[in-house]
């Protein structure tokens, strides 16, 4: 029978029901099975439930202060005061959202003497932080890729890339990246498997501090990684929610995706200003598509639009506002790169107390993965009962993969944390 038919008898039927008894209708959501519970806010949830009070949570990816505090960027505060300050209205941002953020955001990301930028032929649209640069890049390549609308992404991957791009029509397949053996890059398994790929294929790559793992390909290993995907004539489509929170430098954390371009190859970017401006919950994003031509942009441009009108018509301002103020204005953009970096070295100097405390501690592993590894995770090769027993002996609460968010570490909590790791891994 017809869903639709379906639906029309059981409304009836609901009808008949309430007309003779005053009951309530029948559900039209009766039948909707129980989801299970997002990995990431179970965590939140097992973490506020413990009444430990020194209880550590490295679940959540986001960055805390050395007092285990969220940081608002003393330049983001600046930047919202211009902003109020400067008395703007509440109109609609066009489809593409905020020019002047827009502009900068490529600028910040392709370099300002880029070449494609330069001869304007980068289409782009501001996006509702990176889940949303991913989400409408995935309905771009399903509407228009003239290849197989098939993604590669890596193995492991960020836990949301494969619900986006599902959800955006398009088949998702894996390739090597991780090797558990050595807690670092399978650079051959991953050479490998891009050389096997059928020719044409869509290729998910992490620009900078790969997420869960920590783990990214150096400079040299880039440059193999880019003659693989030309080899192949791969598409080449970059996530960068990390820029200049892996180094501490916006330019360094951007070669992969700089290199890429100067061998002449065209991918797409997707861009969050969550991490690197500390505005999670304001959802500040960018989806960029390099094009041969000028012409070619406008073309793409106007089908990007085609996309997000019936989506949400344009994106919200306030928070782009925010960001455009600090790439534009040359003090708050210093103060801002300060920041950063004032983030990044926070980070790589808790990876490296973890590590030394546990040397002190007398662990025997070779714990080096956590301070060669970059960026806000460290993937520390624990197991899921490892873990387990972490968040219910010691209340440290991380994922089952053994990931923890190095942001989380403090020099107040650090200590104590490798004493737990040392007690489960001995
Ligand atoms: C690899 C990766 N891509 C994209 C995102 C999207 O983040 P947001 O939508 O908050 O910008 C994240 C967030 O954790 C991430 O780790």
């Amino acid at each position: 029978m017809l869903a639709s038919s379906r639906t029309a008898l059981r409304q009836a039927a609901s009808k008949q029901i309430c007309l003779r008894t005053g009951v309530r209708a029948v559900s039209a959501w009766s039948n909707v099975p129980q989801g299970p519970p997002d990995a990431i806010l179970g965590i939140t949830e097992a973490f506020k439930a413990d009444s430990h009070p020194q209880k550590i949570n490295l679940g959540v990816g986001a960055y805390r202060d050395d007092q285990g505090k969220p940081y608002v960027l003393p330049s983001v505060k600046e930047a919202e005061k211009k902003v109020v300050d400067s008395n703007l209205d509440k109109e609609y941002a066009g489809i593409t959202g905020v020019p002047a953020f827009t502009k900068a955001a490529l600028e910040l990301a392709y370099g300002a003497d880029s070449a494609p930028l330069k001869e304007g032929r980068i289409a782009v649209t501001q996006t509702i932080s990176g889940t949303g640069a991913l989400r409408i890049g995935g309905a771009f390549l399903e509407r228009h890729y003239p290849g197989a609308k098939t993604i590669y992404i890596p193995t492991p991957s960020w836990a949301n890339h494969n619900a986006v791009f599902k959800d955006s029509g398009l088949k998702v397949e894996k390739y090597r990246y991780y090797n558990k053996d050595t807690i670092g890059l399978d650079f051959d398994g991953l050479i490998e498997d891009i050389k096997s790929f059928p020719k044409g294929s869509i290729v998910l790559l992490h620009a900078c501090a790969h997420n869960p793992t920590g783990v990214d390909p150096t400079e040299e290993q880039w440059i193999k990684i880019a003659e693989a995907v030309k080899e192949g004539e791969h598409y080449p489509f970059f996530d960068m929610a990390y820029q200049g929170f892996a180094s501490g430098d916006t330019n360094k954390d951007a070669f992969a995706l700089r290199h890429f371009i100067k061998e002449g190859l065209l991918p797409s970017l997707c861009q969050s200003f969550a991490k690197n401006m500390g505005l999670y919950g304001e959802r500040v994003g960018a989806f960029s598509i390099v094009c041969e031509s000028a012409e070619e942009k406008a073309r793409v441009d106007s089908q990007i639009k085609i996309l997000v009108r019936p989506l949400y018509s344009n994106p919200p301002v306030h928070g782009a506002r925010i960001a455009s103020t600090i790439l534009n204005d040359p003090a708050l953009n210093k103060q801002w790169l300060g920041e950063v970096k004032g983030m990044a070295d926070r980070i790589i100097t808790m990876r490296a107390l973890l590590k030394s405390n546990l040397e002190k501690l007398g662990s025997k592993h070779d714990w080096s993965h956590i301070t060669s590894q970059i960026g806000m995770f460290a993937y520390t090769g624990l197991k899921p009962e490892q873990m387990d027993a972490l968040a219910k002996e010691h209340s440290v609460y991380a994922t089952k993969d053994g990931r923890i968010s190095v942001a989380g570490i403090t020099s107040g909590n650090v200590e104590r944390l490798a004493e737990s790791i040392y007690k489960i891994t001995g």
